[in-house]
């Protein structure tokens, strides 16, 4: 039986975030006695590698942070490093020296600034993930709040509520767009598109600032085979480097696709 995922007597805020601890053993239970290697970004004093140590094993935990963390560790299973989350050539490092096959789980919990979570994100996914592993990213509503670096409060925009008379104007434009009368006439359909932007940019209240912003942009990475699409969207053609991503309150978990 599997051993459940209590962060209380730990010195780690995931203490605090119950629901985190449930949603991680969605996803680490059929892990937990495997030879997990588990790499962290942003550990504060350490006491979440303790955590993941005892929860698996069998697993090798390894700890990134911009302070050295001093931590008694006596089944030699912990190994930490001290750096930027952006510092790509400590991130092959850490990779290379750690989990050369690539690591099995990897989760932000470090600065939690868009920017910064980007270039980390997109740098171990590629190159230090497992096909089939996880990587999560937490407390990625941090953009809502004016307070943080690069989070601005929420104002949701001005937007047209339902108007039958542009719902009209929408759908003449959709069929205009397909007409033979469009695919002849040149920029025909160039002009449409333009005229839909400015239509339809209205539509919608979204969000795009901080870590809110990055997370929204890795929505769009699931909708690659549809962006890319041959007949639809702009060639050449891939699919989605995401096989699921799954955004909850304060936790974002994406498994990279098997190939
Ligand atoms: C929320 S705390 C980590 C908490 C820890 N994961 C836990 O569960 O107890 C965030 C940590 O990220 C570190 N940090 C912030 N910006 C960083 C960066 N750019 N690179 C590396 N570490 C960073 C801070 O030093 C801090 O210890």
């Amino acid at each position: 039986m599997s051993k459940g995922l209590d962060a209380s007597s730990y010195d780690t805020d995931k203490a605090l975030h119950t629901h985190y601890l449930r949603n991680y053993e969605q996803y680490f239970a059929r892990l937990q006695n495997r030879e997990v290697r588990l790499l962290e970004l942003g550990v504060y004093k350490g006491g979440s590698l303790l955590l993941w140590r005892d929860y698996f094993p069998k697993g090798l935990i390894v700890g990134l942070d911009l302070n050295p963390i001093q931590l008694e560790d006596p089944s030699g299973r912990i190994r930490t490093y001290s750096g930027k989350q952006q510092d790509t050539s400590l991130l092959d490092r850490i990779g290379a020296e750690t989990a050369p096959d690539g690591f099995d789980v990897i989760i932000d919990d470090c600065s939690h600034i868009g920017e910064l979570t980007r270039i980390s994100f997109w740098h171990l996914f590629d190159n230090h993930l497992k096909p089939g592993g996880l990587y999560v990213i937490e407390d990625w509503s941090t953009g809502y709040w004016d307070s943080w670096f690069d989070g601005v409060s929420f104002q949701p925009r001005w937007v047209n509520g339902f108007s039958p008379g542009l719902f009209r104007f929408r759908s003449l434009m959709a069929r205009l767009y397909r007409s033979t009368l469009a695919t002849r006439v040149p920029f025909a359909q160039k002009f449409i598109i333009g005229l839909k932007r400015v239509i339809n940019g209205r539509q919608f209240r979204s969000h795009d600032h901080g870590l809110v912003g990055f997370i929204k942009e890795l929505v769009d990475e699931c909708g690659m085979a549809d962006i890319t699409r041959p007949d639809l969207g702009k060639p050449p053609q891939r699919c989605s480097k995401f096989q699921d991503m799954r955004i909850s309150p304060g936790q974002v978990f994406i498994t990279k696709l098997h190939r």
